[in-house]
């Protein structure tokens, strides 16, 4: 398939993305977190082509994409209190609250279950693409099963040219990790997996909000609420492991294994903050950003991830993050790229 390219800013563009939607081929677009790899949620053969082009397992369900919030009446059976506080608190935004579904979303959106997750990005292409396709867009993270999800587009391209109609390009997407997912069914609400809108800033509006213990921890297929919590995520093609301990600690195993690596015939990279990049020597050293900006080192984390992968790095250790509010949905991301693998 020779997949069209558009610029953003190219009014028609967007109307003929709007076409190819209508027309049940796949789009893929820009939001605030991620780019999104969207098709009409309404159209099941559309949907099915979603799971083809990512390799995603079919148990996996997606999320719909509307462009304004009033539109969730048509798709979900029942609005909770709470939900429509959080709808009005964070949405348009990096936000995604699973909701009891109506019986008009396909089985093929939701993987079966009888509840749907729905969010309003915060982007204006997005918005935009969104109202002219007419329809609401189920749409998943835009990378191949398993890769880093895509900021640039040259990581959509690596991972979907060719296998989608057409692909919006724009600037580097702002925020970098995928939404965070709210749980509204259940009292308290849990999050699924945390992300921009942080668990302080959703206690500020509803109380008690849970946390999902499989958002820190190793998940069995038992313990996964949300499908997605159980498949090996965001990783880069080398070995990723995080190195944990106080600051010396961390910079002292890693001098050590970088001394090792020497004999070895292996690639070997650092993960590191500004502030600590002096400390390496040997090997790749690539920094996450500055450790005062933790919203810069989100943005950051996959195309870090995906830099080690074009330099051909075989083991990436990375640097522990200080854990707090801010930082979780960083930490979450990094420890699943590294399957749990600890130093
Ligand atoms: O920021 C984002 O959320 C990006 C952009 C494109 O919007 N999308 C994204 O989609 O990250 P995806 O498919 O990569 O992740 C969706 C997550 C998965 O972990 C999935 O299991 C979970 O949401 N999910 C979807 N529907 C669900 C449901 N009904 N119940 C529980 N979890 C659900
Ligand atoms: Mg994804």
């Amino acid at each position: 398939m020779k997949t069209r390219i558009i610029d953003a800013s190219d009014k028609d563009g967007l109307d003929q993305a709007a076409q190819l939607i209508k027309a049940g081929d796949l789009v893929v677009f820009p939001t605030e977190t991620v780019y999104g790899l969207g098709a009409d949620a309404f159209n099941v053969e559309a949907v099915k082509k979603i799971f083809i082009a990512k390799g995603r397992p079919g148990d996996n369900p997606l999320i719909i994409h509307l462009a304004k919030s009033e539109d969730i009446y048509d798709l979900a059976a029942d609005l909770p209190q709470k939900a429509r506080q959080l709808m009005d608190a964070f949405w348009p935004g990096p936000l995604t609250m699973v909701l009891k579904k109506a019986p008009c979303v396909p089985d093929e959106v939701t993987s079966g279950l009888d509840t749907v997750a729905l969010r309003v990005p915060d982007h204006p292409i997005a918005k935009a693409f969104i109202e002219r396709a007419g329809c609401p867009i189920a749409a998943p993270s835009a990378n191949r099963s398993g890769r880093p999800s895509p900021t640039e587009t040259k990581h959509v391209l690596e991972d979907l040219d060719g296998r989608v109609a057409a692909i919006i390009t724009a600037s580097d997407a702002e925020i970098g990790l995928e939404s965070t997912v709210i749980d509204m069914t259940c009292e308290p609400p849990v999050v699924l997996r945390p992300g921009d809108v942080t668990l302080a800033e959703l206690r500020r509006v509803l109380g008690q909000v849970d946390l999902s213990p499989a958002t820190m921890e190793e998940t069995t297929i038992e313990k996964a609420i949300s499908p997605g919590m159980k498949y090996s995520h965001y990783s880069p093609q080398g070995q990723l492991i995080v190195v944990k301990g106080s600051p010396a600690e961390i910079k002292d195993k890693i001098r050590r294994a970088l001394r090792q690596a020497k004999k070895s015939p292996m690639k070997y990279g650092v993960l590191s903050r500004d502030e600590t990049m002096a400390n390496y020597q040997e090997g790749i050293i690539i920094s996450l950003g500055s450790q005062d900006n933790p919203r810069e080192m989100a943005k950051n984390l996959y195309s870090r991830l995906r830099t080690f992968d074009e330099l051909g790095v075989e083991v990436i250790y990375a640097e522990d993050i200080p854990m707090d509010n801010t930082t979780l949905a960083l930490i979450n991301r990094l420890y699943k790229a590294a399957a749990y693998t600890f130093l």
